[in-house]
């Protein structure tokens, strides 16, 4: 017998928050956001339009280089009924060394949200704290949590859901290795991520997941051992090995990871029905094989789409 009415979520507990990282949503926070993109893709993908973002407009403010980013976000805030705008870092007062506290208040003033894809997450933060609008983190050194909205809502439409669903991450512990941790284990999924020693996650992130997983029911692994990872796999997702801002270590990156290459031979340690992931750009014959990445069971292109109706679902919930 229920003795007590479960709260009612309406969604509107999301408005005028920020999302820097996964974790600044609670678990059924994550979920709801999750079962509006998939609603928002079928609304799209039958015509339907609606603008619950009317005359809004979202700041995009770039220190590094984005496609899906930029275009997805763009998009996203035009079909939702408002504009976005491109700001690039360069051409801003901000390249001439005005701060960003003074940016972010300047800019509160005149856009209902910002984006930011900068380099340290301390100035994502910086930002947050002086603005007075929603702030989005567009990807950071740190985390890149939109990228891991959307891949949740990939796995969720293939798997049918999350929970217990094995992913290994196989290469460099950065952003997408922390944002994936943390985002599969809010998702009760089973991550195991495999790394060279020197290129290992953030230990303090590793911890906050084991934490995370504990109350999910969800499990966390991180070795150096690629084989191991993907064995029984459902996801085989990687990421590249030098990450932006990070060209001068191309060279070194190469060697340090030629082991952990995403090819035939380490899939089929993986599951029958295993699926093939990367949040892209990608670069063939490094960290992927061209017939892993441009084979069956890619879905490189789902989750590339996603990041549209994920981002509709984050703008609508933190900006209406
Ligand atoms: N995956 C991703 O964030 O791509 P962009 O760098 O093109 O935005
Ligand atoms: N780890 C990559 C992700 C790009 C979307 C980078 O930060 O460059």
């Amino acid at each position: 017998m229920k003795t007590k009415a479960e709260p009612v979520f309406t969604g509107n507990e999301l408005k005028g928050r920020k999302f820097l990282k996964l974790t600044d949503l609670n678990i059924q926070e994550l979920g709801y956001l999750l079962e509006l993109a998939g609603e928002l893709k079928q609304k799209h993908k039958s015509g339907l339009h609606e603008e619950p973002l009317k005359a809004k407009t979202l700041g995009m403010l770039f220190e590094k280089p984005s496609t899906r980013t930029r275009v997805s976000f763009e998009t996203g805030i035009f079909q939702l009924g408002g504009s976005g705008i491109f700001l690039n870092s360069d051409n801003l007062q901000l390249g001439r060394g005005e701060s960003m506290a003074d940016t972010a208040k300047v800019l509160s003033g005149y856009v209902d949200g910002m984006m930011i894809r900068t380099f340290s997450h301390e100035v994502l933060e910086e930002f947050a704290q002086n603005a007075t609008v929603p702030v989005i983190n567009g990807l950071t050194d740190m985390y890149h949590p939109c990228q891991v909205l959307a891949d949740l809502q990939t796995i969720r439409e293939i798997k049918n859901g999350l929970s217990g669903v094995k992913l290994a991450y196989i290469g460099d512990g950065n952003n997408m290795a922390h944002s994936l941790m943390i985002g599969a284990a809010m998702t009760g999924m089973d991550i195991n991520i495999a790394a060279p020693d020197d290129y290992m996650p953030n230990t303090s992130i590793v911890q906050e997941a084991l934490t995370i997983a504990e109350q999910t029911g969800g499990h966390v692994e991180v070795t150096s051992d690629p084989q191991a990872a993907a064995e029984q796999a459902d996801v085989i997702y990687t990421d590249v090995w030098a990450s932006m801002g990070q060209e001068d270590e191309q060279g070194n990156r190469k060697q340090a990871f030629s082991d952990f290459q995403v090819n035939v031979r380490l899939c089929s340690l993986a599951k029958n029905d295993a699926f093939f992931m990367h949040c892209l750009p990608a670069h063939r014959g490094e960290e992927v094989t061209a017939d892993v990445i441009d084979g069956k069971q890619s879905v490189v292109f789902q989750q590339a789409e996603n990041r549209l109706h994920a981002q509709k679902a984050l703008m609508m919930a933190l900006m209406s």
